[in-house]
C-alpha cells in the first residue's frame, strides 16, 4: 500500500525511504539528541540497511509509512505515521531531523503536510485522527507539535515505548 508515494510542498520533498540512503541515513543518526529522544540507534552501514529493511516492511503492511525529508537537494529529516493495525481512522505521527537540518521549521512542515496529506477526505488514508506522543520533557518535540496545530491533551504515565512521563497531542480532521 502507498508504495511510492511521494507528498511535496515548495522546495520540500517527503518521499519513502530507499536502500541508497543508508550512508546518509548512518551520518544523521549519528546524534545524541537523537540517541536521547528517540530508540533508534544506527551506528553502520549494516545497522543502516536493517533501519531501511523495517521501514520497507512497515510500509508493505501499512503499519508505518515512514517518510524521508529532502529539502534544498539535502536528506535532512524523517517523517512517519504509524498505524500499528494497519486500519482504523486514527494514526500517530513522529519525527526526528538530524542536527544540520534543525531550527529551519523544516519538522514543522513536514508534519503539517503528512497531517493533511493523511487527512485528506478522498486520499488513501482519510484519517480523522492523528496523535503525536513525546517525552514530557522534550521542549522542542513539543514545539514542533504546537506549531504543527496539535493539541496537548493530557500527560501520559511512563509505558513502552516511553519510558518517562509523555504528552499526548492530537489533532482532529478539520470539517
Ligand atoms: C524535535 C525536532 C524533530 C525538531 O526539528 P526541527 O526541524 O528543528 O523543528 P522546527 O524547526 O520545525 O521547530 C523547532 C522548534 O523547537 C524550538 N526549540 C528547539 N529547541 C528547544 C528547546 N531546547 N527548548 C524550547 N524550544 C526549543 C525551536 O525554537 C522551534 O520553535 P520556534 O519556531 O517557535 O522557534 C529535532 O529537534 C530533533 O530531531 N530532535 C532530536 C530527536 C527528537 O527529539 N525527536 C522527536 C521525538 S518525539
Amino acid at each position: 500500500m502507498t508504495t511510492g508515494t511521494a507528498l511535496t510542498e515548495a522546495e520540500l520533498t517527503l518521499r519513502p525511504w530507499e536502500d541508497g540512503d543508508a550512508d546518509a541515513l548512518t551520518a544523521l543518526l549519528a546524534d545524541e539528541e537523537i540517541r536521547r529522544w528517540t530508540s533508534h540507534r544506527v551506528h553502520d552501514r549494516g545497522d543502516a540497511l536493517r533501519w531501511l529493511a523495517n521501514e520497507h516492511a512497515g510500509r508493505a503492511t501499512g503499519a508505518r509509512l515512514g517518510f524521508a525529508l529532502v529539502a534544498d537537494g539535502q536528506l535532512a529529516e524523517h517523517v512517519v505515521l504509524k498505524r500499528p493495525g494497519g486500519g482504523g481512522g486514527v494514526g500517530e505521527v513522529g519525527y526526528w531531523a538530524g542536527a544540520p537540518a534543525r531550527g529551519r521549521g523544516l519538522a514543522t512542515r513536514a508534519v503539517t503536510l503528512l497531517s493533511a496529506w493523511a487527512f485528506d477526505p478522498g486520499g488513501e488514508l482519510a484519517l480523522t485522527r492523528l496523535e503525536l506522543v513525546h517525552n514530557a520533557g522534550n521542549p522542542a518535540s513539543c514545539r514542533v507539535a504546537e506549531k504543527a496545530g496539535y493539541r496537548l491533551e493530557t500527560l501520559l504515565p511512563p509505558r513502552p515505548p516511553h519510558p518517562r512521563e509523555a504528552h499526548l497531542h492530537a489533532l482532529t480532521r478539520p470539517s
